[in-house]
Formats: C-alpha cells, sequence, structure tokens
C-alpha cells in the first residue's frame, strides 16, 4: 500500500499512466462512475482550503464513493491536542482513504507512517503539495505535449510555494528543462532546492527579479501568490505582497504559445483582465486537477487491493534517529508527542543530512 506524500514517490511513467486515465475520465465520465462504489475518502482539512478539499470530495462523488471530513482544525479534535499519528490510526477505521492538508510540515507523512489506509498530502505547510503538482503536469501535458526542452518561469512566492517546491521536483526528471525563477531577493527558492533538486539533476536555472524583462523567453509561466500566512514578520508581507502583477501588457511581451498557470487562490498578482487572453489556463487547471485526483484516488485504492502492507518512502534510505534535532518550528518533530528525530544522509562525503519530515539541513 502506497501513499503520495512527496511528487517523486511517484515514478515518470506512473505520472503518465495516471494522466492517461484522467484524460480518459475527462472524456468518458460514465465509465468511472462507479469505480469506487461502497468506498469512503476522508478528507482532513486542519487548514483552509477552496480547490484542493472540494476537488477530492467532487472526484470520490464522481467515481461513485462517498465523503467524510471536517473542513478546519477547530472543528476537530486537533483543537483539544491530538495528535497526527492518533487521527490517523482514528480515521483508518472509519475511511478507506485519507487526503489531509495541515500548516504543520511532515504531518501527511506521520499520518501514512500510522494509517492502515492511503494518506494523500494536500499540502504540509510551506513543504510539498504533490496534488497540485499532478493538476498542473496534466495542465501542461494538455498544452505542449510533454516536459521536455520546455523554459519554465516561475514568479512571485518562491520561498513558501509548496507547490513551486513540488512542480519543480515533478520537472526535474524530464529532460533539458530550463527554469527561469522570478523573485524578491527575500523570496528566493530554498537552498536545498537548488542545491540537491535543479543542480544534482544539472537543470539550466537563473536567478532574476523582472518578470518584464524575463517574460519572452518562457513557454510556461507559473504565477504564484505571495503567502502572507507564513511569514513571521507581518511588515514584511506588507512590503512584499504587491511585488508582482501580471497584466495585459505584460502579455503581450510573451509568446503566443506561452501559458500561465497559477496554483491560484489568485490575491491580486493576475490582473482580471488577463482572464480572458485563451493563454490564462488557470481555471482549467483546477478541472484538470479533479480528474487527476480521480486517477490517484483509483491507483492508491488498486494498489492497496493488492498489497494492505504499508510501503515507508524511506525504506532502503541511510537514516540516523535521535542523532540531529530539527530546528524548524513547523516541522512535525517540534509538535508530534514522542515522535523520533531523524535525518536522511543526502550526501555521506560532506556530512549533509536533513530531516525527514520538512527537508531542514541538520
Ligand atoms: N491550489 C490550492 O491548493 O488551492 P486551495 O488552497 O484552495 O486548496
Amino acid at each position: 500500500m502506497r501513499s503520495l506524500i512527496d511528487i517523486v514517490d511517484f515514478s515518470v511513467d506512473e505520472l503518465k499512466e495516471m494522466m492517461d486515465v484522467a484524460i480518459d475520465i475527462g472524456n468518458n465520465p460514465a465509465k468511472y462512475s462507479e469505480a469506487c462504489k461502497g468506498k469512503k475518502l476522508a478528507t482532513l482539512f486542519f487548514e483552509p482550503s477552496t480547490r484542493t478539499r472540494l476537488s477530492f470530495e467532487a472526484a470520490m462523488w464522481e467515481l461513485g464513493g462517498s465523503v467524510i471530513g471536517f473542513s478546519s482544525a477547530s472543528s476537530s479534535s486537533a483543537a483539544k491536542g491530538e495528535s497526527y499519528a492518533d487521527t490517523a490510526k482514528v480515521i483508518s477505521c472509519y475511511a478507506d482513504i485519507i487526503a489531509m492538508r495541515s500548516p504543520v510540515e511532515g504531518s501527511s507523512y506521520v499520518a501514512s507512517i500510522n494509517a492502515s489506509v492511503p494518506v494523500i498530502n494536500g499540502g504540509d505547510g510551506g513543504h510539498c503539495h504533490p496534488t497540485q503538482t499532478l493538476a498542473d503536469l496534466l495542465t501542461i501535458y494538455k498544452h505542449k505535449g510533454g516536459f521536455d526542452n520546455l523554459t519554465v518561469g516561475f514568479c512571485g512566492d518562491l520561498k513558501y510555494g509548496r507547490t513551486v517546491h513540488s512542480l519543480i521536483g515533478a520537472l526535474s526528471r524530464y529532460n533539458n528543462v530550463n527554469i527561469v525563477l522570478i523573485s524578491p531577493k527575500e523570496l528566493v527558492l530554498p537552498d536545498y532546492i537548488k542545491e540537491e533538486v535543479l543542480e544534482k539533476n544539472n537543470m539550466e536555472y537563473v536567478e532574476v527579479t523582472s518578470l518584464e524583462d524575463n517574460i519572452g523567453c518562457l513557454d510556461i509561466l507559473y504565477m504564484t501568490r505571495i503567502q502572507r500566512e507564513r511569514f513571521d514578520d507581518p511588515e514584511e508581507y506588507e512590503r512584499l505582497k504587491n511585488s508582482y502583477v501580471l497584466d495585459v501588457e505584460k502579455m503581450a511581451k510573451a509568446k503566443s504559445d506561452m501559458y500561465v498557470l497559477h496554483p491560484l487562490p489568485r490575491v491580486n498578482e493576475i490582473s482580471v483582465k488577463v482572464d480572458a487572453d485563451p493563454r490564462a489556463v488557470y481555471f482549467e487547471q483546477c478541472l484538470n486537477g479533479k480528474h487527476m485526483r480521480m486517477a490517484l484516488i483509483l491507483k492508491l485504492l488498486e494498489e492497496k487491493a493488492k498489497d494492505p502492507v504499508i510501503v515507508d518512502r524511506f525504506a532502503g534510505e541511510k537514516l540516523l534517529i535521535n542523532r540531529y534535532r530539527c530546528t524548524n518550528t513547523k516541522c512535525i518533530s517540534q509538535n508530534e508527542q514522542e515522535l523520533d528525530q531523524v535525518f536522511k544522509v543526502v550526501d555521506e562525503e560532506n556530512n549533509v543530512c536533513r530531516c525527514i519530515y520538512c527537508d531542514k539541513l541538520a
């Protein structure tokens, strides 16, 4: 039995299979309308969401299954201090599969090793958001026919934007993908993604501050919101919140086949006037997200039926238990009862180790 915690949990071939299923679902919805009859999805949302939670719920209903869950931490026993591990064990008694979101980094992984049903990470703090990446990949695939040789620009909050981190991880496995990182210097992509994803995979990338000067070379522009809820300093957010606005004038400088994606919600970083441009595909992306989540639910339930034993995503890795302590205050290892501090050795020669829950360096 597998879960989806990080997009790299699936191979490139598996992603292609899921995209093909999602396209078939879009073309032939009736064929899938009883595929999950008698199955229940639990949506455990400890943090706000419109698209992820409701697209998961719509996905399960359209597969003929049903849905239970909660949409805020305050309406669950998390408000009384219940751990993620215990919550996962309990919900496994009520549902066949779990989709969850939390502000705590590593929480979905901890849930997955305690649940007896598959767990899907619907966003864990500023860390990962793999099902948004499924929506992003299908949208790019439909418009570009693949991922090789693309120049992809990421604009906005690259520090806290978990959708950016997950999509870069996914793109790193295709050929000759060039990355243009457009952000204020305060919100640059974290070093660990530059070093261990971009550089390790020999991906060409540049870091720039101007959208206007760089939009003309892009095949895909991935706009993001400045993530107010992740800032420790509200004044810094106020200073940076209007760093980028994509408008009709900037779109005029882009290629005629450059597509604009955005995980949404939009605050004001894309003018509503851009919505009418056929290159603006961020609402189509939401529909693609529902179809990919349907394909994902089908895949994980099929795998569970074949083999219900939990597959730990760190099985076979060199792990150091309680040797270091994670210093990330948003990491689950700071909060969860009696959780071991576990670090993965990523570079033995240079003694580079990362927390398995949040990827912070030791
Ligand atoms: N893209 C995305 O995760 O949207 P929600 O926060 O509304 O789920």
